[in-house]
């Protein structure tokens, strides 16, 4: 299905891609990171049934769930000094333009039920990695459960990689740093998926 993507957007993701080094690399680490959480969550909870299928559309995912930043402008992306009101408000559209974008561009190319889940997986995680589990997220402001399991786990890796790697504007901090700190605010993740990711922590080297 991913083959039959226009030409457009995937002119899009690429010029994203090749203009900004630190967004293709943070896409990379939050899929790789992704797929070491998920198979520690198998592990860890077996009643989970995570199939291989489903261990895949996640993982894909995973690498689009900042799609929605190919519609704002690169300086932004770019800029080092603080943003302003606006700036910052026109990025934290980027789940629902990621949305947009997956509903426009997937939507019609999905033909089978297989081809469904697979969009259904992506616009969950597209729409909803910025929620948080006790509602301070954006851009609803959804609590708990109702925050789909699938973004519940992104959030957790894009939180970890956001603190692990080198931004223009941000240094980056020491892995056990990181998971400590995404302890400590506990009450912002599903706490099950957090003690999965501290439990696999040797496993978190980023390849970027
Ligand atoms: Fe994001
Ligand atoms: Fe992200």
């Amino acid at each position: 299905m991913l083959k039959n993507i226009s030409k457009d957007l995937e002119d899009e993701y690429n010029m994203l891609i090749n203009n900004q080094k630190a967004f293709y690399n943070h896409s990379v680490n939050v899929a790789l990171y992704t797929k070491i959480l998920l198979n520690q969550i198998k592990k860890d909870y077996p009643s989970c049934k995570i199939n291989d299928t489903l261990e895949f559309y996640i993982e894909m995912a995973s690498l689009l769930h900042d799609i929605g930043k190919v519609k704002v402008p690169l300086y932004i992306l770019n800029k080092t000094e603080p943003l302003s009101y606006l700036e910052f408000d026109l990025i934290k559209k980027h789940p629902q333009l990621g949305y947009i974008i997956v509903a426009n561009n997937f939507d019609k190319l999905a033909k089978t039920n297989e081809d469904r889940k697979f969009v259904e997986i992506c616009k969950n995680v597209i729409l909803f990695h910025h929620e948080r589990w006790d509602g301070s997220g954006y851009p609803y402001g959804i609590k708990g459960n109702k925050i789909p399991w699938e973004a519940q786990i992104i959030a957790i890796v894009d939180s970890f990689d956001a603190m692990t790697y080198s931004r223009c504007y941000q240094e980056a901090i020491p892995k056990d740093e990181a998971i400590n700190k995404l302890l400590k605010d506990k009450k912002r993740y599903n706490k099950y998926i957090l003690n999965s990711l501290k439990k696999a922590e040797k496993e978190l080297i980023n390849t970027m």
